[in-house]
């Protein structure tokens, strides 16, 4: 029991309990020892006791159907399980030994007990609580900047294009605003990846992500929406202002020396639009852009098509009104 009482006084969250107060809660626990490898808690479960690490260490664990996803890991002095007795829902993740772990167990009434008796107490587990919502708010930043990341160049990928082009179409219907959309392709790609190999085309996509985004206004986005397809948006630019972009673009990337030996170039075709002048849905914009870029290729590479004229610009296309 002095033992208990000894243990728990090391526990960070129980540093604000008098002596006695640690005897009468170690009174009420029991001790749990758990094999590595071995699920403490389970994700949906019921919960029933709230644990404090005395030894080892364990993984807090989001199960997902194609891998469990780490939230956290904890070791002595740590705690777990509050949340399922705090809010009287299942547990949230499953918690599992990574080592022979050592545990004391606390049952839910009587940790409801001691932490409505104790407002030091209360105020600890308020503060372990704020980091870990703080942790998670990372964790999920980060796994939603994956999500539109494109990792071989870094660049905002497909999805992201999408949203974004959704996105300033909607502002310019709503808004009167205009922006343009360059979409570009590396030239002879396919001969790239054959002669020189995967290795050698990788470097030149990354390259080129990198060109773009060196080479864009602050204001504009590079995407890579394809194998060799890459996109800028061009936020609040007319459609002069655009082909300007990317015809700069384009003498960029052919007059930049590619990470290729034996003195190779790479270049780019290019097409582009504006909205609202090209049209005031994605599916205009985007294949104006397109079939000016398709002009490109076909009248032999290494060039930027423009779009169709337009009439004379319009009031909305005659400033942004944002
Ligand atoms: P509970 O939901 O009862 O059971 C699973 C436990 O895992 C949970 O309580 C917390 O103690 C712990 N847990 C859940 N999410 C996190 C996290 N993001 N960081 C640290 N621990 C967590």
């Amino acid at each position: 029991m002095s033992d208990t009482v000894d243990l728990l006084a090391r526990v960070p969250l129980l540093q604000g309990l008098q002596r006695h107060e640690l005897e009468s809660l170690a009174s009420r626990t029991r001790r749990e020892h758990f094999r590595s490898g071995a699920d403490i808690v389970q994700i949906g479960m019921p919960g029933r006791s709230l644990y404090l690490v005395i030894d080892g260490l364990v993984q807090v664990v989001y199960p997902s159907a194609s891998a469990d996803f780490e939230l956290a890991r904890l070791g002595a002095g740590d705690f777990f399980g509050e949340m399922a007795l705090l809010n009287d829902k299942p547990r949230s993740a499953t918690v599992r030994a990574l080592t022979p772990v050592d545990l004391i167990a606390l049952d839910k009434e009587d940790f409801r007990r001691v932490v409505s008796d104790t407002p030091g107490l209360a105020l600890e587990l308020l503060a372990a609580l704020s980091v870990r919502i703080r942790n998670a708010d990372e964790q999920i930043s980060t796994l939603s900047d994956q999500a539109v990341r494109d990792p071989l160049t870094g660049l905002l990928n497909r999805r992201a294009f999408q949203e974004r082009l959704h996105e300033e179409v909607d502002r310019a219907r709503r808004y009167g605003t205009r922006f343009g959309l360059v979409i570009m392709d590396v030239d002879h790609f396919k001969s790239i990846n054959d002669t020189l190999g995967h290795v050698a085309g990788d470097e030149v996509l990354s390259w080129v992500g990198r060109l773009l985004q060196e080479h864009t206004r602050a204001a504009d986005s590079p995407f890579r929406v394809g194998g060799e397809e890459f996109a800028v948006l061009c936020a609040s630019s007319d459609v002069h202002a655009t082909g300007l972009a990317a015809h700069r673009l384009i003498s960029v990337v052919g007059e930049a020396k590619p990470p290729l030996e034996q003195g190779l170039r790479v270049t780019m075709s290019a097409g582009y639009s504006g909205c609202p002048v090209h049209g005031l849905s994605f599916e205009d914009v985007y294949s104006t852009a397109d079939e000016a870029l398709l002009r490109a290729k076909s009248a032999g590479r290494n060039q930027v098509c423009d779009p169709p004229p337009t009439e004379p610009p319009g009031p909305s296309d005659a400033a942004p009104q944002a």
